[in-house]
This record gives structure tokens, C-alpha cells and sequence, in this order.
């Protein structure tokens, strides 16, 4: 974090129905009760915006966390902070968005797919799983594990509320 007027890219990765989007709310909550800037960007929204083109080949996975590292560069510039969410499932398109955003801190979102699949808020580990969809993460396409995240918070064993004090003690050290 070198440079204090910008602001500051919290990138979140991890399988779906890991924790990220609970971790994210809880962060953008702690921006907010500040008054600090903050902008969440995360999978499902610019997936209605402006990745709506895109599919899950890697191809548009890639393009999809490019754009979004484009986003997050932009806006943090501008010294707002950001929670980006991804799947982010490649570790090269991660180190893209650290090469590209000033501040940058990864945090995997850590937890095991049996815990994914028991979890599976929108019913896609079961379509997975039945054939219907053909590259979900976890299921059939890869999720490369963070080689060097700044912090792995473990959603299967620790309750949100411990793991947000992780992050917030890391922002505030
Ligand atoms: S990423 O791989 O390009 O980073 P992103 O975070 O934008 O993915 O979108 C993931 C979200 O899309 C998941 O939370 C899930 O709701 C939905 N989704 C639909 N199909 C897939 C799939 N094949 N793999 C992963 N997520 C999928």
C-alpha cells in the first residue's frame, strides 16, 4: 500500500459459494460507517453490464477479470476503494490485476468444495453436478489456489464476523 491518496483494491477470490459476496458486504459496511469511498465490483453484476457478452471459457474468463481490473484501476485512482469479488479462478489473471492496480490485496476467500456444494446458494453445484452446466468451478473447470495472498480467510471455520476482524486489523495495522 505505498500510495495513500489512491485508494486501495480489495480482490477476493475463491470458489462460488466460498463467502465472498458475505465477506464483501461486510467490508463495504466498514468503508461506509467511516465515511470513506468505497465501490464493490463483483461477478454477478458486471456479468449483467458490461461482461454481459461473456461466457466461463477461460477465454472470457480471462476478458471478464481484464475489464474488471480496468474498472478497479480506474476508479481506485480516483482514490476510492474497491472490493472487487471474482471467481478469479487463474493465478496469471490475479497477478494481472496486481500488476496493474497500485494497491493491491488479494484475500482467498478459502473453503472446501464439499462446503461449496452443501452451501450452493443459487442451485448451480447441483446443475453441475447433474450435467446441466458444463464448466462451473469446482465442479469440471480448475480453481488454482492463491500462490501468495496477502490474507486467506477460511469461511468453513471461522464465522464471518472473526473474518472480517482479519481483514479490518490487516487495513488498520
Ligand atoms: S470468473 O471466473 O469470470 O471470475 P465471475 O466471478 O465473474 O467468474 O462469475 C462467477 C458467478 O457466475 C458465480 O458466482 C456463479 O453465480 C455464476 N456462474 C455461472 N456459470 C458459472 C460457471 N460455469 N463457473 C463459475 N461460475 C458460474
Amino acid at each position: 500500500m505505498s500510495d495513500l491518496k489512491m485508494g486501495v483494491v480489495f480482490w477476493f477470490t475463491g470458489l462460488p459459494c466460498s463467502g465472498k459476496t458475505t465477506l464483501a458486504k461486510k467490508l463495504e459496511k466498514y468503508f461506509k460507517d467511516k465515511r470513506m469511498p468505497v465501490n464493490v465490483l463483483d461477478g454477478d453484476t458486471l456479468r449483467k453490464s458490461s461482461s454481459q457478452d461473456l461466457g466461463f471459457s477461460k477465454k472470457d474468463r480471462d476478458e471478464n477479470i481484464r475489464r474488471a481490473t480496468h474498472l478497479a484501476k480506474d476508479l481506485s485512482r480516483k482514490g476510492t476503494n474497491i472490493i472487487a469479488s471474482f471467481v478469479s479462478p487463474y493465478n496469471e489473471m490475479r497477478l494481472y490485476a496486481r500488476e496493474n492496480c497500485q494497491n493491491f490485496v488479494e484475500i482467498y476467500v478459502k473453503c472446501s468444495i464439499e462446503k461449496c456444494i452443501e452451501r450452493d446458494v443459487k442451485g448451480l453445484y447441483k446443475k453441475a453436478l447433474r450435467g446441466e452446466i458444463k464448466d462451473f468451478t469446482g465442479i469440471q473447470d480448475p480453481y488454482e489456489e492463491p500462490l501468495n495472498p496477502e490474507l486467506t480467510l477460511e469461511t468453513d471455520k471461522h464465522p464471518s464476523e472473526f473474518l472480517i476482524k482479519k481483514i479490518i486489523n490487516f487495513i488498520e495495522k
